[in-house]
């Protein structure tokens, strides 16, 4: 058997136990291209929520890192959540605590809180709001002027919120290890070397805020779905890409005839390519890994992540 086939045949089989246990597998755009073409849905983190819950299936597989099962486990907690390996953390969501959460509140009091998507289930019941970077503008423009917000974990998403909405925001110094590695260099180089190209900067990235100084008309800063629906629409032919590789497949597959290139080669996490075919047939053969969040946790965290399931995007 060839290798394409040993993909082919993997992709049936879990098509064929995907029916028979009535599951729905949901993809992030950053996933393997052979895991993402295997979905139901491939997405970003809020269409993502959005689709686990929505969803009729009794069990969600979800091809993506930790905190995006169990928000999912959060959102539909009659369901059955599945993230084929365990391992599939995230640097961002493992930059904050809940403790160090909460003693930055003490010292914030009558602050709003919101939270990034990327936190764990404990960040979340300690905020007021969550949002992605599909709608963080939206969340933080939905809050009063004149209240404080504190934003977490991300700097460079807070730094650009800043700059979109013109709020002050006390912004909590995480980051996420493969995006703070594109530079405002990066971005540079390319605007130098690519005059006919249109750049798709994802908000995460280290050279964000700063991408914007470039703006020349050219340099766009979307969320990984936003990308795919802008390189769609434009007239333009020739795109460089500003964030994890994995979009690339999904842009290439949709929107054809066009050309995409990564702003850098090494910009790939290695968690969301932890989950492969075979993980996703053992995930749904036996039933693993079950991810669940204590119900009382769950209660505290459900208002914020159904508030930005619910704004904008
Ligand atoms: P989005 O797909 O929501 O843009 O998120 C990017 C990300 O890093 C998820 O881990
Ligand atoms: Fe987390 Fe960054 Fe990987 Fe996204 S790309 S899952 S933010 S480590």
């Amino acid at each position: 058997m060839t290798a394409l086939d040993v993909t082919t045949s993997l992709q049936e089989e879990i098509r064929a136990l995907a029916r028979e246990r009535n599951a729905v597998i949901l993809a992030h755009n950053y996933q393997r291209p052979e895991v993402q073409d295997v979905a139901d849905f491939v997405g970003d983190s809020l269409g993502l929520s959005r689709q686990a819950a929505a969803t009729e299936a009794d069990v969600i597989v979800f091809c993506g890192v930790h905190f995006m099962a169990e928000t999912a486990a959060i959102l539909s907690p009659e369901k059955t959540v599945l993230l084929p390996d365990l391992d599939a953390g995230c640097s961002l969501a493992a930059s904050i605590t809940a403790e160090q959460l909460r003693e930055w509140k003490a010292q914030h009091s009558g602050a709003v809180v919101v939270s990034y998507v990327n936190t764990t289930a404990e960040v979340k019941a300690e905020s007021d709001y969550c949002c992605t970077s599909g709608n963080a503008r939206e969340v933080i423009e939905s809050i009063p002027a004149d209240r404080e917000i504190l934003f977490l974990p991300d700097l460079y998403l807070g730094l650009w919120l800043e700059r979109v909405t013109g709020r002050k925001l006390t912004i909590w110094l995480g980051e996420c290890h493969v995006h703070a590695g594109i530079r405002p260099t990066d971005i540079e180089r390319w605007t130098r070397e690519t005059p006919d190209a249109e750049l798709l900067v994802h908000p995460e990235c280290g050279c964000a805020s700063q991408a914007m100084a470039f703006a020349n008309g050219r340099t766009h800063i979307l969320s990984t779905e936003q990308m795919v629906n802008f390189a769609r629409r434009s007239e333009k032919r020739r795109f460089v890409v500003a964030t994890e590789s994995g979009i690339l497949h999904r842009l290439q597959k949709e929107v054809p005839g066009k050309r995409f290139e990564p702003v850098r080669d090494d910009a790939v996490c290695r968690y969301m390519k932890l989950t492969t075919l075979e993980k996703v047939r053992d995930s749904l053969l036996h039933e693993q890994h079950r991810v669940e969040v204590e119900p009382e946790l769950a209660e505290r965290a459900r208002l914020a992540i159904e508030r930005m399931v619910a704004i904008g995007g």
